[in-house]
């Protein structure tokens, strides 16, 4: 428990709360937080700069609050006839937009799944907002009757769903979410897909689904298959209905200038920044594959990363012997698993190096 001085007005229902992160630790090769290990190509570098030259003589100005260039640049990137830039919300990364579905949409309870992605509980409670977790089966799939279940007794106004679910990396499948879909309409509820990691899935996205199901609301970020996690850019893809109630609470000017030319930048080099997608689904697979072969249990993954179990040492034990060969892996807090990102194939081959004796 943190010890606040009594002068600092420190909310009550904050006074317990841990500060959320990763440790970050320099000079390691950092296969923690699940980005994408390959730098920026070369041109979209040149072409980023000279935009940025372009509009530094209007940074005295505010930004386009409504973002309506990226915004129609997102919805064509994602290439459905049925959306519109009307479809598209973007902000600072999926974490701002999580935040702002929090403030505009948190009426009752919120239900969730664990293990999951652990902000969507870290926003309920910063937002004062009531959460519930189901948990996830053992072979870490929806339990689709217990969640239809909570949300009878609940009531809840949002039920958020990860696809690939992040720590697991498993895929829902869009029979199940559409399932989902269909047990809330007639209730005042969203259910709000994380599709952080869809990029790396072959699994069809739920953005297909919001057409006949306006409940559904799809979370996206640039972060992960973009390479572009510095740039902070999330979006959300919905029913412009959803779409209104986040203009209400986001706050004037959010996005600036350069994060929203960044953004028109990569999305203008789609082909170039997502160049690297197939080898790092090699990759995760041939990781699948060796750590099986080292008596691992590997849980299948639609993600940039592998969650693994069946291993002697305590987690962090493990954690810190793998860290003591400078890499850095995630220890989520579930005991007897670890989460790693897929690297570049020299950075998982130093990984699977240090994995071998690391389990001896
Ligand atoms: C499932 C999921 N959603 C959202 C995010 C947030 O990504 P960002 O805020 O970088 O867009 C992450 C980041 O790791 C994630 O794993």
């Amino acid at each position: 428990m943190a010890n606040w001085p009594n002068w600092l007005p420190i909310k009550e229902s904050l006074r317990d709360n841990k500060v959320y992160g990763a440790p970050q630790i320099q000079d390691v090769i950092k296969l923690n937080t699940n980005e994408n290990p390959y730098q920026l190509p070369k041109s979209v570098i040149t072409e980023l700069t000279n935009e940025i030259e372009i509009i530094a003589k209007n940074l005295n100005r505010y930004p386009d609050r409504d973002a309506i260039k990226l915004r129609s640049a997102l919805a064509e990137y994602l290439s459905k006839d049925f959306l519109t830039a009307e479809n598209i919300w973007a902000a600072n990364g999926s974490n701002e937009i999580l935040q702002q579905i929090f403030l505009a949409y948190a009426n009752s309870s919120c239900v969730g799944l664990s293990p999951s992605y652990s902000v969507h509980p870290l926003i309920a409670k910063i937002t004062n907002s009531d959460w519930t977790a189901i948990s996830l089966k053992e072979d870490f799939t929806i339990d689709i009757p217990a969640l239809h279940k909570k949300i009878e007794e609940t009531n809840p106004s949002l039920i958020f769903i990860t696809s690939p679910n992040n720590p697991t990396g498993g895929v829902v499948k869009l029979s199940d979410i559409k399932k989902i879909a269909e047990f809330i309409q007639g209730r005042s509820a969203l259910l709000i897909v994380d599709e952080a990691y869809a990029e790396f899935s072959s699994e069809k996205s739920a953005i297909e689904l919001i057409k006949d199901f306006p409940q559904i609301a799809v979370v996206r970020t640039m972060s992960k298959a973009f390479a572009f996690a510095g740039v902070r850019v999330g979006y959300l893809v919905a029913d412009p209905n959803v779409i209104s109630g986040l203009k209400i609470v986001r706050l004037p000017y959010h996005l600036s200038t350069l994060t929203q030319a960044a953004a028109l930048v990569a999305l203008n080099n789609v082909k170039l920044m997502q160049s690297e997608i197939e080898l790092i689904i090699s990759e995760r697979n041939r990781l699948h594959a060796e750590m099986t072969k080292l008596g691992l249990k590997v849980i299948d993954s639609g993600a940039n990363f592998l969650f693994f179990t069946g291993f002697q040492p305590k987690s962090q034990d493990l954690w810190q012997r793998i860290l003591d060969h400078g890499i850095l892996i995630r220890d989520v807090g579930i005991e007897g698993f670890l989460r790693v990102t897929i690297g570049t194939p020299e950075e998982n081959e130093q990984f699977l190096n240090s994995l071998k004796t690391s389990l001896r």
